[in-house]
């Protein structure tokens, strides 16, 4: 018989944080990919450090479970949502971020009541940090609403000033 851990009921919370962590990294990086070729500089670059950012969560999560001598589940929890419209998209980060920021502080206060206090203090630590997402993706989605077309062409005119930039360097 398989010997039972004790520290089970966390690294199945944190293999569930995981497959969360991946499915938004490439989430995010496909939403940098698109707005990279429409030209929405700023948005592009912001779906790109927050990919990451979920990607390094991704490792640590990892790490966390190797260390419990969990199993890691390394599979995305969803498949990438092809939204292409920029208010959609927006709209789509702050629910990923509102329902992995009620996850974890869920988790969070489980795993204090088992007495695994760094777990514990890990799911506490990356739900601020995501807090800080959802306060990015808000502000980016309020500007989107009160300015729309033109807060659109801010981005392009941007990106086209950048192009211009590199190809005066190239010369
Ligand atoms: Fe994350
Ligand atoms: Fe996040």
């Amino acid at each position: 018989m398989e010997q039972t851990n004790k520290y089970q009921r966390s690294i199945d919370r944190l293999n569930d944080a995981l497959g969360k962590e991946i499915s938004t990294t490439l989430q995010y990086l496909y939403f940098h990919t698109i707005f990279e070729d429409a030209g929405y500089e700023y948005l592009a670059t912001l779906m790109r450090r927050i990919s990451i950012a979920e990607m390094q969560h991704i490792e640590h999560i990892a790490e966390r479970i190797l260390f419990l001598q969990g199993r890691v589940d390394m599979n995305p929890s969803f498949r990438t949502i092809q939204v292409d419209g920029v208010r959609e998209a927006l709209e789509l980060t702050c629910s990923l971020e509102q329902s992995t920021i009620d996850t974890y502080n869920e988790y969070s206060r489980l795993c204090s009541g088992e007495d695994d206090t760094i777990t514990h203090r890990m799911f506490q630590d990356m739900s601020a940090e995501e807090e800080r997402h959802l306060d990015t993706f808000r502000t980016e989605l309020q500007n989107m609403i009160d300015y729309g077309a033109q807060y659109l062409a801010l981005q392009s005119v941007a990106h086209s000033r950048n192009v211009a930039k590199s190809s005066k360097k190239e010369e």
